[in-house]
C-alpha cells in the first residue's frame, strides 16, 4: 500500500460505487480524506465507514454542480486542512437517457452537462489555488469516451470532454507540478451500473468471455488506479488517461463465444439487458 500520511484528498460522490473504494482506499493508505456528496443517507454512511476506520474525515452533503456548494466545501476544506493534495473528480453519471440522440430533451442536456462536465469544471476550478505543489487531479472518465455508444450519444460527448480538458489542464498546471490525468473504466458494478440485476440471466455465463481478463471491473480497480496516479510512482505522468477494461478496448469488437472461439460476430440477439 502506498503512503499517503499527511496529505488531503478529496473525492466527489464519494458516497457510493467508484466514488466510496476511492475515498475508502486513499483513508487507508493514510491520506485524510474529504468526500463530497449529494445523497445525505449515503453522506452519512461512509463518512461512519471512515470515522470508524479511524480516517481523518470530513464528509460534506454537497452538490457539486452548484458552484455556491462547491465554494462553500472549498472553505470547508481550508479551514479544517489548509491544503488539498488530491482531486478526484468522480462525479458523472448517464442519467438513464438512454434514447436517440434527436429525441433528447432541452433539460437531459442541460443535467448531463451539469453532471459530466460542468461538476468538473466547477470542483477543480475551486480546488486549484488549494491544491499543493506535487499535487495530483484525477478526473473519473469512461471507456465511453473512447470509443461510440450507441443511444448514450450525449454522456459519451461530455466524457470524451475530459479527456480534452485533462490535456490542457495538464498543461497549464505542470509549471506548478501538479499533474491532471483521468481514468476511463469499462463497466463496474456500482449502484449506478448493477451489472448483475441489468444482463439478461441467461447472457450472465457469457461475462467471462467478453472481457479479455475475464470479468467486468470492481469499483476497487478504478481505486488502485487512482491511487497509483496520485502517488509519486506515476510523478511523471500527466495529461494521460489510464484505460481501466480489463482489455476491452485492445478487443474492440472480439470476444469468445460459448465455446470459446474467438469471434467478432455478435452471437447474443437483442441487447442482452433485463430491459
Ligand atoms: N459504473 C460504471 O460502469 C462506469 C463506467 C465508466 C465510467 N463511470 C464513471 O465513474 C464515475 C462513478 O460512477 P459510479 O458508477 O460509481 O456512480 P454511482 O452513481 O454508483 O455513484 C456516484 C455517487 O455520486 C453521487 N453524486 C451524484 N451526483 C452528485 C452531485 N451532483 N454532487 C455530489 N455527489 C453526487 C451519488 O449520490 C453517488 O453516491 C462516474 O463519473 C461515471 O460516469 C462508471
Amino acid at each position: 500500500m502506498l503512503d499517503f500520511t499527511g496529505k488531503v484528498a478529496l473525492v466527489t460522490g464519494g458516497g457510493a460505487g467508484i466514488g466510496r473504494a476511492i475515498a475508502e482506499t486513499f483513508g487507508r493508505a493514510g491520506a485524510s480524506v474529504v468526500v463530497a456528496e449529494i445523497d445525505a443517507r449515503r453522506a452519512d454512511d461512509v463518512r461512519a465507514a471512515l470515522e470508524s476506520a479511524g480516517v481523518d474525515a470530513l464528509v460534506s452533503p454537497c452538490d457539486v454542480t452548484d458552484r455556491a456548494a462547491v465554494d462553500g466545501l472549498m472553505d470547508a476544506v481550508k479551514a479544517r486542512f489548509g491544503a488539498l493534495d488530491v482531486l478526484v473528480n468522480n462525479v458523472g453519471d448517464f442519467l438513464g437517457v438512454t434514447k436517440r440522440f434527436e429525441l433528447v430533451t432541452d433539460d437531459e442536456l442541460d443535467a448531463l452537462y451539469a453532471t459530466n462536465l460542468k461538476s468538473v469544471f466547477l470542483t477543480t476550478r475551486a480546488a486549484i489555488p488549494l491544491l499543493r505543489e506535487g499535487g495530483s487531479v484525477i478526473s473519473i472518465s469512461s471507456i465511453e469516451a473512447f470509443r461510440g455508444i450507441p443511444m448514450t450519444t450525449v454522456y459519451s460527448a461530455f466524457k470524451h470532454a475530459i479527456t480534452g480538458f485533462t490535456r490542457s489542464l495538464a498543461l497549464e498546471l505542470g509549471p506548478k507540478h501538479i499533474r491532471v490525468n483521468a481514468i476511463a473504466p469499462e463497466t463496474t458494478d456500482t449502484p449506478q451500473v448493477p451489472i448483475h440485476a441489468m444482463i439478461a440471466q441467461e447472457h450472465q455465463d457469457h461475462i467471462e468471455r467478453w472481457i479479455p481478463l475475464g470479468r467486468f471491473g470492481k469499483p476497487e480497480d478504478a481505486a488502485g488506479a487512482a491511487l497509483f496516479l496520485a502517488s509519486d510512482l506515476a510523478g511523471w505522468i500527466t495529461g494521460t488517461t489510464i484505460n481501466l477494461d480489463g482489455g476491452a478496448l485492445a478487443a474492440g469488437g472480439w470476444y469468445r463465444d460459448p465455446r470459446g472461439i474467438w469471434t467478432n460476430v455478435p452471437v447474443v440477439t437483442g441487447n442482452g439487458f433485463n430491459f
